[in-house]
């Protein structure tokens, strides 16, 4: 599916957004903050629009998806970026190899998002941080009920103008509905692993900017060397993972 959309992808997620996509955009690379040097893995990175903008900051990005479509108008694009093909849910990476891994607007699409989210958790360097970009339920009544109406009646005559294939659009509406909401992604989110996480509503709740952490590695404190001799030896690295 994602490669037959793969053409008019960007033109068709400006309009369908209203222009919102640049902001949620600019918000995920907030979030993510790169830093020159750092090694980021955009997952589900589709064309690459979202790992352009991350790559501005000098950091490394590889932009990952499995979609040879998509990653083929990708590399024409963004000559500059490292595409890879990859799936979500056993990333050909070792452990801890990235400073940050972000995800925007492809976790509602992988097949199984737990196992994709305990892959992120294993790519990520200790103290590594993780930011999710993607639809979420808007919590005020009245405008999730205009926002429904929005999908059901404006979106399909939009997408039949604007893209290439309209069937591929009506996936979106209903992944969408089907997508949980803010408290239960966080609680996978945490489920994977992660600590601090936390969430903020982008455009009332129509996106949601997911965050979380993978523990840092702190040294272990020492203790006084009476109680070290009388306790039993367990481990003799300097190094334990926090809980
Ligand atoms: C809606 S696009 C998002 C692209 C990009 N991140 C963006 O913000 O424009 C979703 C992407 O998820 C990719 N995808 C879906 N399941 C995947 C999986 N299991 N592994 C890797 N990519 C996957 C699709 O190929 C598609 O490019």
């Amino acid at each position: 599916m994602f490669d037959e959309v793969a053409q008019h992808y960007d033109r068709t997620n400006s309009v369908l957004s209203m222009g919102n996509s640049l902001v949620w955009r600019m918000a995920t690379v907030r979030a993510v903050a790169p830093r020159a040097g750092e090694r980021i893995l955009d997952i589900a990175a589709g064309t690459g629009t979202s790992s352009a903008a991350l790559a501005k900051s000098g950091a490394e990005v590889v932009a990952a998806d499995f979609s040879p479509g998509m990653i083929e108008v990708g590399r024409k694009k963004h000559p500059n970026i490292a595409f890879i093909e990859a799936d979500a849910m056993a990333l050909p990476f070792t452990a801890s190899e990235f400073d940050a891994v972000t995800i925007s607007f492809g976790l509602r699409n992988i097949e199984d998002p737990k196992k994709a989210l305990a892959e992120m958790y294993r790519v990520l360097k200790p103290g590594g941080r993780l930011v999710i970009c993607e639809f979420s339920k808007p919590p005020r009544a009245l405008f999730r009920a205009g926002y429904a109406a929005y999908m059901r009646y404006i979106m399909p005559t939009i997408v039949d103008a604007a893209s290439s294939n309209p069937e591929a659009y009506a996936y979106l509406a209903d992944s969408i509905q089907a997508w949980p909401d803010q408290v239960t992604l966080s609680q996978w989110i945490r489920g994977a692993g992660f600590t601090r996480v936390a969430y903020r509503n982008l455009t009332l709740g129509v996106v949601a900017l997911h965050r979380g952490h993978k523990p840092a590695r702190t040294a272990r404190p020492s203790r006084p060397k009476a109680a070290a001799k009388e306790a039993p030896s367990t481990q003799n690295g300097s190094a334990v993972a926090e809980p």
